[in-house]
């Protein structure tokens, strides 16, 4: 945290996100963001707590439904944050007047710190489309909503841990740049073999 936070941009942000750690004695699994939130020089904007739908049962405890992000800034006064790009357009009631203004913003409403995106799946006949054989790979979804809250265009996305490449597909899918950084030679393949491929099908798109 201490290296990146030496090479993030003025205004730029710092999105944690890490599981959950038994502690003996103490409890049976601890958000790892409560024991590292204050251990940064970054300045804590907000915990989002991601909401993915499915996943295992639990028989002696609630079924665990959501990961958590910490919303870091480098600067608590001056930092990049693009509501209208990430905004809500599924609005109940989009057609609400006060004193014959919109009351409603008609991009739509502020996502809230609780962000629903579906897992990225395997298995028969419910594999999701953007699978790899990467174990922990993040929905494109979730990663854009990041990205596009806490970056303008061509600003350098930098992944330390970067797996599948997800942050780097996102990259291409929103004019940004990225740097990833993967301990196993078998996923930084798969990451780069990932974002040419996502290249290519956006410049296909863009020559049609
Ligand atoms: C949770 S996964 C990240 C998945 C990624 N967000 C995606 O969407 O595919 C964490 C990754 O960090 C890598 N990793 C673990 N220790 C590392 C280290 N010291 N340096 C770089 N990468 C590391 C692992 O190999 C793994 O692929």
């Amino acid at each position: 945290m201490r290296l990146v936070h030496a090479v993030t941009a003025a205004a730029g942000a710092f999105w944690l996100n890490v599981g959950y750690t038994p502690l003996h004695q103490s409890g049976k699994a601890v958000p790892l963001p409560y024991l590292l939130w204050n251990l940064t020089d970054f300045y804590l904007i907000q915990e989002v707590v991601w909401n993915y739908g499915a996943g295992v049962a639990g028989r002696r405890f609630l079924s665990p439904r959501n990961e958590k992000f910490l919303w870091f800034v480098k600067n608590a006064d001056d930092y990049v944050f693009n509501l209208d790009a990430i905004r809500d357009p599924d609005v109940k009631y989009p057609r609400q007047y006060k004193n014959g203004r919109l009351k409603v913003n008609p991009l739509g409403k502020n996502p809230t710190d609780v962000w629903q995106f579906a897992k990225v799946t395997s298995g028969y006949q419910r594999s999701s489309a953007e699978r790899t054989p990467h174990p922990a790979q993040f929905p494109e979804a979730l990663i854009e909503r990041v990205v596009l809250a806490s970056s303008e265009k061509n600003a350098v996305l930098l992944d330390p841990f970067s797996g599948s490449g997800t942050t780097a597909v996102v990259a291409a899918k929103t004019g940004r740049r990225s740097i990833g950084i993967e301990i196993s030679g078998e996923y930084c393949d798969l990451a780069v073999s990932r974002y040419l491929a996502k290249k290519e099908s956006l410049s296909g798109l863009l020559l049609q």
